[in-house]
């Protein structure tokens, strides 16, 4: 079978490398994938949002599966693009998409199905945003409805600030037309797990769980970024906990797709809070995460083309899925200063220390190749370089690998955090 990856980051190698080991998988290309990619397939030179050209080229090659992996262009309508051509793929259509694309979307499905979240309310006009912060207590949590980076939830500690949020958001339009609305929720606490499920539109299986680290630095201080790292499983999802979610969040989320006209398959992102008053949704990804896809493929015992294709075609139910019994963490390797500003093109040096190496991963999220003194290098090309993951029998030992095996690695300006994992040590 000829695959199909659209991507280019550290979730698209780790779903590259695993669908490069199924025994279906007779040819991959990734558009445009990066330096890792490129060790487990073809790279071609198009643009992740360029659905003409990315189906002219599955057309040509004769792909017969494609796997549309980032949020954008899944809420651009690719994986339409594909399906209306008649192409297998994995991934939701734009309609479907939009349960990560638009907050107030989301948070009016779950309103209207019960599935547990934080209480909102969702404007579209600055004045009467600010006219109802003032009617509510801190912390303020404000969201810009669409898709910006992961970088569009402020959390306020004081009105002052929160008036800031909403004119950034809004009026000065810091996340562009992602702030034409504002959702303004209910704070809540606790601790966050992210549970990543496999849908057909019919059936939902819940993958192990993981837990991503958002902050810049250490301590969970500094800025939001797109993920400094993860573990997997996460000690705090109980199988309470998960019984409660599989009862009323992940088949209930999906059925109210379904009557809504709107039938998912692919990949739910369930980001979940876990309150105490019990777990709350926080938000939907129509997705992968990125970095847990890191973290929680190299741990699935199927082949990863089976369930897909069973997402595609609607066969979930005969899908028996599972995981090993065993625990991961990904490290970022990121380049200092990020999320802010950094400098890239620096060359990378270790990275053949992994070859040979079973339990042990480096998936490449900001790397590319560039001529280094007349010679094909890999170079940083990004503010998250790469993800350094290691497997081990618990979580404790899965850190402890994880970090030495960032020792195998450097490059100038490497920069990342010393406390992945952390929480496990409270255990
Ligand atoms: P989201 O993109 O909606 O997951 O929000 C990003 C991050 O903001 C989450 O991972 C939480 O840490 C935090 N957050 C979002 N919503 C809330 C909330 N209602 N209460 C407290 N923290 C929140
Ligand atoms: N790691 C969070 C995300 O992929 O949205």
């Amino acid at each position: 079978m000829k695959i199909m990856i659209v991507g280019g980051g550290g979730r698209e190698h780790a779903i590259a490398w695993a669908v490069a080991k199924s025994p279906k998988c007779d040819k991959l290309y990734a558009a445009p994938g990066n330096a890792g990619i490129a060790e487990v397939a073809e790279c071609v030179d198009i643009s992740v949002m360029d659905a003409p050209a990315l189906v002219s080229f599955a057309k040509e090659k004769a792909i017969d599966f494609v796997i549309v992996a980032p949020d954008d262009p899944l809420a651009a309508g690719v994986a339409d693009a594909f399906l209306d051509e008649g192409i297998k793929t994995f991934g939701p259509r734009k309609n479907a998409a939009i349960i990560e694309a638009s907050k107030a979307f989301s948070k009016d499905l779950m309103k209207k199905y019960n599935i547990p979240s934080a209480a909102y309310e969702t404007f579209d006009n600055a004045e009467a945003a600010l006219a109802y912060l003032e009617t509510q207590e801190p912390p303020y949590v404000l969201k810009a409805d669409g898709l910006a980076l992961g970088k569009g939830v402020l959390i306020c500690q004081t009105l002052e600030e929160a008036k800031d949020g909403i004119k950034e958001i809004m009026i000065d339009k810091k996340f562009g037309d992602a702030g034409d609305k504002v959702v303004i929720e209910e704070f809540m606490t606790g601790r966050e797990v992210s549970v990543l499920c496999f849908s057909d539109g019919k059936t939902i299986l819940p993958m192990t769980s993981a837990q991503d680290h958002k902050r810049a630095g250490d301590g969970d201080t500094g800025l939001n970024t797109g993920g400094m790292g993860t573990f997997s499983p996460s000690p705090f999802y109980t199988d309470e906990v998960a019984k409660f979610c599989e009862e009323n969040v992940y088949q209930r989320t999906i059925d109210a797709m379904a009557a809504e006209g709107r039938e998912f398959k692919g990949v739910l992102f369930c980001g979940l809070m876990l309150t105490e008053k019990g777990p709350r949704v926080l938000e939907f990804n129509a997705r992968f995460g990125d970095p847990e896809a890191q973290v929680v493929i190299p741990r699935l015992k199927n082949d990863i083309v089976d369930v897909m294709i069973a997402c595609a075609d609607g066969t979930l139910d005969q899908i028996d899925l599972a995981f090993e019994d065993n625990a991961a963490v990904c490290v970022m390797l990121a380049s200092d200063g990020y999320p802010v500003s950094y400098k890239k093109g620096y060359e990378i040096k270790g990275l053949e220390n992994f070859a040979d190496k079973e339990d042990y991963f480096v998936f490449h999220s900001g790397t590319k190749f560039a001529d280094v003194d007349g010679e094909k290098k890999v170079v940083t090309n990004g503010g998250r370089v790469l993800g350094v993951v290691a497997l081990g029998n618990d979580l404790l030992e899965a850190r402890k690998n994880a970090y030495d095996a960032t020792e195998l690695i450097d490059f100038e300006n490497k920069y990342m955090r010393h406390d992945i994992g952390k929480a496990i040590d409270e255990q």
